[in-house]
């Protein structure tokens, strides 16, 4: 039986309301897509009549296809595999790393929904000012779920490792064995929904007092890797300073009790928004 451990928290760092400043000028990936040189346009070429590829061109513009070069030179991809999921926003692939496999997350600058990226951005300090433009939101987005990744970790939230940023791109620890995606909570018989309530509770409440949450949790974001509870897809994960973060929050929490009062252990969203918001105590 599983027994979904906890991420051990001693000498997590529970940070408070400073936010890093997010930059959205123009990356490195930007100038080497601008310069054209032909090493880039042989990377191009090649990326562009890889068969994993063929499907999806609307995600890789000149500016994608530079990011995604500036990732191989700097030594994050070797090479890229298939792909493991084509969501609304984002395509993920499976990729080779330094010396590990690597999930890809590429953002589709022109696919993707700005009006509702633009609802999770206004009112997050680390936004200010950003303005409309089409790829600086896409960007931010990234750079976002980046931040978020490293915040849940230092949190004590089991997500995947984030390895490296480029633009609308981002590389990640792959979940998963032999090339196969770990399994999402919903693909899997939860055969202890009671210990899984707790952990899912458990990461919410930690992911809460780091000063964020998560706002699409669901057993579609819940992972199964190794024996142990993940949680993924934190692009649109909000700081707790967000106007609509309480309402984010409580559906986060009705989402993850429907499914394992599904499953037959009988929660209320209630309840879990009232653990999760419970003061902590003082040390
Ligand atoms: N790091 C990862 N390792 C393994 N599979 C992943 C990883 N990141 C995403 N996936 C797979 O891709 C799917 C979509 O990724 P997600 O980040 O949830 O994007 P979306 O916004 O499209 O839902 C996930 O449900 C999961 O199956
Ligand atoms: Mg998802």
């Amino acid at each position: 039986m599983t027994e979904f451990d906890l991420v051990d928290t001693d000498g997590a760092e529970i940070p408070g309301d400073e936010w890093d400043e997010i930059d959205v000028s123009e990356s490195e990936a930007d100038a080497v897509g601008r310069k054209q040189d032909r090493e880039f346009l042989e990377f191009r070429k090649r990326i562009k009549d890889a068969d994993q590829f063929k499907v999806t061109d609307s995600v890789f513009d000149d500016a994608t296809l530079a990011a995604l070069y500036k990732l191989v030179q700097d030594g994050h991809v070797a090479a890229f595999g298939g792909p493991l999921s084509t969501g609304k926003e984002a395509n993920v692939y499976l990729a080779a790393g330094d010396d590990r496999d690597v999930a890809v997350k590429i953002y589709r600058i022109n696919a993707s929904d700005f009006r509702a990226m633009r609802d999770y951005l206004d009112g997050d300090p680390r936004f200010e000012g950003i303005g409309s433009d089409k790829r600086k939101v896409v960007v931010a987005w990234t750079k976002k779920e980046f931040a978020n990744l490293m915040r849940a970790r230092d949190a004590g939230v089991r997500v995947p490792e984030p390895i490296a940023v480029q633009r609308n791109v981002l590389v990640m620890e792959f979940l998963g064995r032999d090339g196969e995606r770990a399994k999402r909570l919903s693909e899997v018989a939860v055969e202890n929904p009671e210990t899984a309530y707790e952990v899912v509770r458990e990461y919410t409440r930690r992911l809460y007092r780091a000063g964020l949450v998560h706002g699409d949790l669901s057993e579609y974001n819940v992972v199964v890797h190794d024996g142990e509870l993940y949680v993924l897809d934190l692009g649109q994960a909000v700081t707790v300073h967000h106007p609509n973060s309480r309402d984010f929050l409580e559906r986060d929490c009705r989402n993850v009790a429907a499914f394992f009062s599904r499953q037959g252990y009988e929660v209320t969203g209630e309840a879990m928004f009232e653990y999760v918001t419970e003061p902590e105590p003082e040390p």
